[in-house]
């Protein structure tokens, strides 16, 4: 049953014929690793409601957790398997004894391996939507993107995505099979997929999904710096986020939080509008899944489909971007803009 206090999220499609979303869907990463520590009754009741403010489309990963993720929200995909749009991932593997150890596989073997695992892990005989998450630039594209469709072929995956592919790739990938969503980082802090990959996106008529559209939190102000974060949290890692480029970047973000201040929203809202704002310039269909871990983030994330920005509002946003400090990865070849 629907709570009438909740606005319903708007809907939009996946692709071109791929199924229809609510307009913001739910990143569930920082809900098993990365982001500090973790909750599961929380995590679990942060689904239920996320559902129940109109989010259809859930985002996980094999690697998020190595595996826990997947098992996490696989009893909730269930429960509501004829409402839940459910995203997956393949291609980071993980080693028991190093954590932070990424190894990429695109190999037909290792992905028809990797599809039994998260089937089995979330307890669901088809995923809806499976991306390929990282590009090994060693194999080709079109061996990949032939392996994920003969999963759809057998039916183990209804629909196909990519994760910071190029726009090239992209149409390399898009030449051999449909491909409803390309999800890359973006967001009004990191903004390089509009070089290739967004065009790309919105001439083939495959949706974006923007990842950390919060810039990991750093635009909500939830925290300043990589050295107050716990010694295993992931963002340590990001060069954006140390020392002076933390301290930079913080001044560069201050017109989000006037700007938020000014209109009674929050600072997370004027992110996520951005996003929404940003992708009708370039009009392509656009599904930001920001992340939490809480219950009491959902109202607020989801009020922000409804949010509209002026233009003298975006006009101040317009610059962050260009002014950033700091690789968003140690390795920029982990991502389109690497390869480009
Ligand atoms: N394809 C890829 O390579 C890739 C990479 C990264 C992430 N992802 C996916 O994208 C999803 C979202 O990205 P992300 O989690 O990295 O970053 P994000 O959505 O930009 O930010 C998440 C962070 O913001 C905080 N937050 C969320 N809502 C907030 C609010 N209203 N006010 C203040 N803080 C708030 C969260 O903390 P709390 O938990 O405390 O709310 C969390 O620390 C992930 O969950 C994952 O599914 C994909």
């Amino acid at each position: 049953m629907t709570n009438p206090t909740l606005p319903t999220l708007p809907t939009v499609r996946l692709g071109n014929d791929g199924p229809a979303v609510g307009v913001q869907g739910l990143g569930c990463m920082g809900m098993s690793e990365f982001y500090g520590p973790t909750d599961t009754a929380e995590a679990l009741a942060t689904l239920d409601a996320a559902l129940e403010a109109g989010v259809t489309l859930f985002d996980t990963a094999d690697a998020y957790g190595s595996g826990h993720n997947e098992e996490l929200i696989g009893p909730f995909v269930r429960a509501n398997r004829d409402r839940v749009v459910l995203a997956t991932k393949f291609a980071l593997e993980r080693r028991a004894d190093d954590p932070a150890y990424r190894g990429i596989r695109n190999d037909p073997a290792y992905i028809r391996s990797a599809v039994d695992a998260s089937l089995r892990r979330l307890g669901v005989d088809v995923i809806d939507v499976y991306y390929m998450h990282r590009r090994d630039p060693a194999v080709p594209l079109a061996e990949s993107v032939g392996a994920m469709a003969e999963l759809v072929a057998a039916g183990k995956v209804r629909y196909l995505g990519l994760s910071e592919v190029s726009g090239s790739e992209l149409r390399e990938a898009y030449a051999v099979h449909p491909i409803a969503a390309l999800q890359s980082e973006w967001s009004v802090f990191a903004r390089d997929v509009e070089s290739s990959a967004v065009p790309a996106a919105a001439e083939l008529g495959v949706a974006f999904v923007p990842y950390s559209p919060l810039g990991r939190g750093f635009l909500t102000g939830s925290f300043a710096a990589a050295e107050e974060l716990a010694a295993d949290d992931f963002r340590r890692s990001q060069p954006r986020f140390h020392g002076e480029n933390a301290a930079a970047n913080l001044a560069l973000v201050e017109p989000i939080r006037r700007i938020a201040a000014a209109r009674g929203a929050t600072a997370a809202q004027v992110a996520l509008a951005w996003v929404h704002q940003r992708a009708q310039v370039h009009g392509l269909t656009v599904v930001p899944i920001p992340g939490t871990r809480k219950r009491s983030r959902l109202a607020e994330n989801t009020a922000a489909a409804a949010v509209r920005l002026t233009a003298e509002e975006l006009a101040l946003l317009e610059p962050i971007a260009g002014r950033v400090v700091g690789d968003r990865y140690t390795d920029m070849t982990f991502t389109s803009a690497g390869r480009e």
